[in-house]
């Protein structure tokens, strides 16, 4: 399993990261198979797993549920919990939350923005953090590109430098132009891990759900279907329902 200094090290040699979504033991074992570098529990599952609209919909006892079976699932990969929207309201509540994702296995967390003090305590805890920048989905109003104007731009490289001082090991950068993107990994010593943030970023992560094709649905532009997983998921149920009808009635 990949410590967050040994990814930071991947950077310093110009090595990619890879990072994918998971959200239960089989495709977390999946991942693992496939020598990913890092698996986030992200809070994404609201919609991929659950169906929700938003990814406020879910809290800590959903998180920790998928976290755990994702950890069975992969133990020798560097699990990341997501924080979802109001776990780390403040320092303290962070903290205690931070904290049941590391004791069911995760290796670090992520959390979105920088919310006040939050971060510095969970540095001076000694928990590894990766932040994330540009668009943000649990406070967007939009889902559209950010940082597209200077001042928009300026405001996220300013955020991005700042979480790297205080020691965070890696950061997502989403939905982010280009030059920004490159910008930003050339300014901070963190791993800068892009999801729509360009190709120079120092690796990738996507959901898995976009990934493998597990739905019939569009896919944001920035990600690419790798396998269509919803078409061989329909034909199998097909052939067994098939299976099923044509046994014969004794
Ligand atoms: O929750 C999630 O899946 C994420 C990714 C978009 C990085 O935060």
């Amino acid at each position: 399993m990949l410590t967050p200094d040994e990814i930071k090290a991947k950077k310093a040699l110009g090595e990619k990261i890879s990072m994918v979504t998971s959200y239960d033991f089989a495709f977390a074992k999946m991942a693992e198979a496939a020598g990913v570098d890092q698996i986030l529990v992200g809070d994404s599952l609201a919609n991929t797993m659950l169906g929700y609209k938003s990814t406020r919909e879910v809290g800590m006892t959903e998180m920790l549920i998928f976290a755990a079976a994702v950890c069975r699932g992969a133990p020798n990969t560097h699990v990341i919990g997501d924080m979802p929207f109001g776990s780390d309201a403040n320092p303290e509540l962070a903290y205690d939350n931070a904290r049941r994702f590391l004791d069911v296995g995760c290796a670090s967390i992520k959390l979105e923005g920088t919310p006040e003090g939050v971060i510095e305590f969970l540095r001076s805890k000694d928990i590894p953090v990766c932040a994330h920048h540009g668009l943000l989905p649990q406070t967007a109003e939009n889902f559209k590109q950010k940082g597209k104007t200077e001042e928009e731009a300026a405001a996220i490289e300013a955020a991005a430098k700042y979480t790297d001082s205080l020691g965070c090991f890696e950061m997502v950068l989403e939905h982010i132009p280009e030059d920004l993107g490159s910008r930003i990994t050339k300014g901070v010593k963190a791993a800068t891990i892009g999801i729509g943030g360009g190709k120079f970023t120092d690796g990738q992560v996507l959901v898995m759900h976009d990934a493998l094709g597990m739905h019939p649905g569009k896919i944001p532009p920035f990600a690419t279907k790798f396998v269509d997983m919803y078409a061989l998921g329909v034909e199998g149920f097909k052939k067994y329902v098939e299976s099923v009808n044509s046994t014969k009635q004794v």
